[in-house]
């Protein structure tokens, strides 16, 4: 794992908006794996500006989230497809058909999950995989268990995940479930980058990085991963040793 720590988000954010570009400009029909939450903010901010400079066309690109919340309408504000909407493909050359979610609402979860899955391989896999890393070590919504998953599936979140992301959902019940892309389909992109800023990450940095591998801390399994570069503020950085 290659580790650099760097003075604030936006830098962070310039770096891995940086590598996605180039990506872009190498391969325009690269396949992306995106992510949400406050993270992948500062990157998205900065391949839209990219985008807005006339240095990059994402007319081709495919992209998959790692996540979505069951039980919310897709049409919903808080709905990880209206983040995505909001946050980036509505201010890129993005064709809407190629961007790839999972349906958090499908009858058929199994079903869902296997269609997504099949997509992936079906484009070749993951070129690039942004992710964040929740405060108990998950990475997509892969929580804290007691084995590692492989394909996509559909998961009770975690209590600290709730607790972190209940600021999202004001006068109204947050989901309790969502369907995640597993651990070893996260594992099977070429190449991964992971942000992490602020002191509530650090603990679980430190696990990620120089902890054992194990499903109680599923970011840990990056460690078998031979492409991964992990981007940090100083705060997150702060209990590595
Ligand atoms: C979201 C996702 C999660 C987040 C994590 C960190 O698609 O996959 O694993 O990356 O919960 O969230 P933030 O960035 O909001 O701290």
């Amino acid at each position: 794992m290659k580790v650099i720590t760097l003075n604030d988000e936006v830098a962070i954010g310039q770096a891995i908006g940086d590598r996605f570009c180039t990506l872009v400009q190498e391969n325009p029909a690269a396949v992306l794996g995106l992510a949400t939450g406050a993270s992948p903010l500062p990157t998205y901010c900065r391949m839209i500006a990219r985008f807005h400079a006339g240095e990059v066309s994402f007319a081709k690109v495919h992209t998959f989230n790692l996540d979505e919340y069951c039980d919310l309408p897709a049409t919903h504000p808080q709905s990880y497809r209206s983040f995505m909407q909001a946050q980036l493909f509505s201010q890129l050359n993005i064709d809407l058909q190629n961007t790839h979610f999972l349906d958090g609402n499908a009858a058929d979860e199994v079903a869902e999950c296997l269609r997504f899955d099949a997509l992936i391989e079906q484009l070749g896999g993951v070129d690039l995989q942004l992710l964040g890393i929740g405060r108990n070590g998950h990475i997509g919504f892969n929580e804290p268990a007691d084995a590692f998953t492989l394909g996509s599936f559909k998961v009770q979140l975690a209590p600290s995940t709730l607790e972190a992301n209940s600021m999202y959902f004001v006068d109204e019940r947050m989901p309790t479930h969502a369907m995640t892309m597993g651990v070893g389909a996260i594992l099977r992109a070429k190449e991964i980058v992971l942000v992490a800023t602020g002191a509530a990450k650090a603990e679980a940095v430190k696990a990620m990085i120089q902890g054992k591998i194990t499903p109680q801390l599923p970011a840990s399994a990056l460690q078998n991963h031979p492409n991964v570069t992990v981007y940090l503020d100083p705060a997150a950085a702060s209990l590595l040793q």
